[in-house]
């Protein structure tokens, strides 16, 4: 079965003081969606945007907002960010143990998407629950890096969780964020992922919609071959 590629431009690689602008670079560019990376210090050493700058941008686009919630307490986010528009909503299993079905019917209940996201050292099991519940995930973000910054390197060895992901829920969408670009879509898209994240190597291209479309152009032909 076919998953419905979707190629998103980490925000994060932007020139933040031109953010509505950025953004409309990247849709322009053939973006599907963009990814926002919500980093308050706790959870990951780095700070960036919150409910506020989501509500800002919404007023400049009517384009998907798929954001990652790198903090330790998601519930507290679900509210501001569903009423600023935000339209993906990712918490991390690692921080979200105990209340992960209050969380995903709070998303929900807010007219958000919700999906889960894990970390490099976490098992892939413990999203499982997650996916098979009553009220489910709708997305599963599998790291490709650790967690909090843009520009590193690609751990291939993440791929295992994506294979295993995509057999086990052939049509979910499955999310791969960090080192992302040309010399690594190859080794995501034939182990069965179709949300793409990508910052520094869209940001970094002297033509970002060639990367774009590489990225796409990827993922739909390894979906060709299985
Ligand atoms: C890292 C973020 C990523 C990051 C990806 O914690 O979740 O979204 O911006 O950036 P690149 O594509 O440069 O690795
Ligand atoms: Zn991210």
């Amino acid at each position: 079965m076919e998953v419905k590629a979707k190629i998103a431009p980490s925000m994060l690689s932007s020139d933040f003081a031109n953010l509505a602008s950025e953004t409309q670079r990247m849709l322009n560019s053939g973006a599907d969606w963009l990814h926002m990376d919500i980093m308050v210090l706790h959870f990951v050493p780095n700070l960036t945007i919150g409910a506020p700058v989501i509500e800002s941008l919404r007023k400049h686009t009517t384009a998907y907002l798929d954001c990652h919630l790198m903090v330790t307490n998601p519930i507290d986010y679900v509210e501001p960010l569903g009423k600023a528009g935000a339209s993906g909503f990712t918490f991390h299993v690692e921080t979200s143990k105990d209340n992960w079905q209050e969380l995903i019917q709070r998303i929900k209940s807010l007219g958000m998407r919700p999906g889960v996201a894990l970390k490099p050292g976490t098992p892939i099991g413990d999203v499982y629950p997650l996916v098979e519940a009553e009220a489910p995930v709708e997305m599963v973000l599998v790291m490709t890096v650790e967690p909090g910054f843009g520009g590193q390197k690609f751990m291939p060895e993440m791929m295992d969780k994506v294979r295993i992901l995509r057999k086990k829920y052939p049509s979910l969408d499955i999310e791969v964020d960090g080192g992302l670009g040309p010399s690594t879509i190859e080794m995501a898209a034939s182990a069965g992922a179709n949300c793409i994240v990508a910052g520094s190597s869209v940001f970094g291209a002297p033509e970002p919609a060639e990367v774009i479309s590489l990225l796409r152009n990827s993922v739909q032909k390894a979906q060709q071959k299985c």
